[in-house]
């Protein structure tokens, strides 16, 4: 379905004109809802009496606001009477509702829109920033966003580094808005169809930007455009209309006039559209293989729901401890070791490598998600394996196991150390087979399955790092099971459980910490794993 939508730049105060031009516009137009992407209300510093006035009328009901409309946080703070209505209620009155700071959104007709408003703050280093009003952001907020893997509409305060490269389209502000390069990478990661933010005095729009050919074989494309204020004296444009199909499909070639991504990202691995000189990586051909495993929609709809999808608002965020392109790393909840089960380590160690796609098995994605993901995962657990070395030499190596289960809501591994001498004497590997033999599941073979595309059943796998080793080899056994086993999701925490001889921490929710203690373990996973971080 097509929906008209319109769009607002900076307000500053002076929204009973600009609700009283949307109510003209709104007769004529029927829009589905309106974005208003700069500040909407003045400073609360320099707010006047007439800015007071017009804030009382606002939230009292003299002030019609005629669409549904959304505002983003800008460059400056709201006013304290909107924040505790805000605290209050989900709407500021009938139709004015809050984007937040860092949103993931979906309006009734389905659009998909993704915000992040204020200011980077450089000092917000600790993590995502916790206060839902103040106009500042931290580059964790930017990437926590990037889970949100698709957007039709991004909503951003400032520019994405690099944005105007490749533009001749003349862009002459007073004053120069800032550039991130945390956005450009949430630009980049997300594709949306649109994206949004202000500048003051002055209009642009840039030529529509190509990103990589997409596994489909068609182009995701990203109209920037950034809003002029609300009465700038050089008639510069501070409202845009356009109409949106959330449902309509990707060019197949890039339009007339669109350039290749200006963005170039952060990220050093690999080649990015927006460097490149000629053509050739457009005409990347992907594996036309026809992929078996696939089964059912590419999004899943719970992922709202998902308590590993990065972007759900209501995951416990404070329990990240790394964000990466295609994966992320958090600590458990309910760890099964305390932090005196490893005391050269002096916390639990037992983390979760999550991928950023939503999806039940690794082999469900496409396959360069797949791939991508496969490697960062790896790569996590590599990295994790340096870390226990660096802190208690040969002493621990590690256990990582994946239960991969096309009924299941979001894949993940486990990752926990181990005594290296229970590896040495295969105890560890002894204690998987012993558990399995004992519920009846089939046997466990030593094999690699990889990213898992080749195989053909569900399986539990759990992947052995002795600390003699290099960081990237490993031991692998797999259990392959049908749906005539009910096969104990728990199964990996409950054989590490009676291997290190805490039965009684077997169910984690017998394992509760306080938020405090969580965040400590957090700070303390942070600290040991900073070297070895390469997504920093
Ligand atoms: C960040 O911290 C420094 C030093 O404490 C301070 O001078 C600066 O104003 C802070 N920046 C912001 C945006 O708060
Ligand atoms: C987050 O939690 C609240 C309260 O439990 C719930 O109303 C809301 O729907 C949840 N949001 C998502 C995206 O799951
Ligand atoms: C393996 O080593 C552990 C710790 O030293 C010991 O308790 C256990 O009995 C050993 N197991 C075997 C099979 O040797
Ligand atoms: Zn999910």
């Amino acid at each position: 379905m097509t929906s008209k939508i319109l769009v607002i730049g900076e307000v500053n105060g002076q929204f009973p004109h600009v609700f009283s031009k949307l109510a003209d516009l709104q007769q004529k137009h029927q829009f589905a809802f309106a974005l208003i992407v700069g500040n909407l209300f003045a400073h609360p510093l320099t707010a006047t009496a007439e800015d007071e006035e017009s804030i009382a009328s606002l939230l009292n009901g003299k002030i019609h606001v005629p669409v549904t409309t959304y505002f983003a946080l800008g460059t400056q703070p709201l006013p304290p009477a909107i924040i505790s209505k805000l605290e209050s209620a989900e709407e500021v009155c009938p139709n004015l509702y809050f984007l937040g700071k860092r949103t993931v959104m979906k309006t009734s007709e389905g659009i998909r829109i993704v915000a992040l408003g204020g200011q980077l703050d450089a000092n917000i280093t600790a993590g995502a920033s916790k206060d839902d009003y103040p106009p500042y952001y931290g580059e964790t907020d930017a990437k926590i966003l990037k889970g949100a893997t698709t957007a039709d509409i991004l909503v951003t305060t400032e520019w994405p580094t690099g944005v105007r490269t490749r533009s001749a389209v003349p862009f002459n502000p007073t004053e120069q808005p800032l550039e991130q390069h945390c956005l450009a990478d949430l630009c980049s990661a997300l594709k949306p169809r649109y994206h949004f933010t202000t500048s003051l005095g002055a209009f642009y729009e840039r030529e529509p930007f190509f990103h990589e050919k997409n596994e489909e074989g068609a182009y995701p494309i990203t109209r920037f455009i950034s809003l002029a204020e609300y009465g700038n004296d050089k008639n510069q444009k501070w409202i845009f209309a356009f109409s949106l199909d959330p449902k309509a499909a990707l060019p197949a070639n890039p339009p007339e006039g669109a350039t290749a991504s200006p963005l170039t990202t952060s990220d050093k691995k690999r080649g990015f559209p927006g460097n490149a000189n000629s053509g050739a990586q457009y005409t990347y051909e992907h594996d036309k293989r026809p992929n078996k495993r696939r089964r059912g929609p590419h999004k899943a709809p719970s992922a709202s729901e998902c308590f590993f999808c990065l972007a759900n608002e209501n995951i416990s965020t404070h329990l990240i401890t790394s964000i990466g392109d295609n994966a992320y790393m958090t600590t458990a909840k309910g760890p099964l070791p305390t932090s005196t089960t490893f005391p050269k380590l002096g916390f639990p160690g037992h983390l979760l490598i999550i991928p950023m796609a939503h999806q039940p098995t690794l082999a469900n994605m496409e396959e360069e998600e797949r791939q991508n993901t496969y490697a960062e995962m790896q790569r996590y657990r590599c990295s994790l394996n340096n870390m226990l070395k660096s802190a208690a030499g040969e002493e621990y190596g590690s256990v990582t196991w994946e239960v991969s289960k096309s009924s299941l809501m979001h894949t993940h591994w486990q990752y926990m150390p181990v005594p290296a001498e229970l590896i040495r004497n295969r105890s560890v590997e002894a204690a998987f087979k012993a558990l399995a033999k004992n519920q009846n599941y089939p046997k466990f073979e030593e094999a690699d399955v990889g990213d898992g595309f080749e195989e053909t059943s569900d399986f539990f796998r759990v992947l052995i790092w002795d600390p003699r080793k290099q960081a990237d080899q490993y031991q692998s056994f797999v259990l392959r099971f049908d749906e005539k086993i009910r096969f104990h999701l728990q199964f990996g925490r409950e054989v590490m459980g009676k291997l290190l001889k805490l039965d009684q921490r077997v169910d984690w929710h017998s394992c509760g910490q306080t938020q405090q203690q969580e965040e400590e373990d957090v700070a303390k996973v942070k600290e040991a794993f900073a070297e070895f971080d390469f997504t920093e």
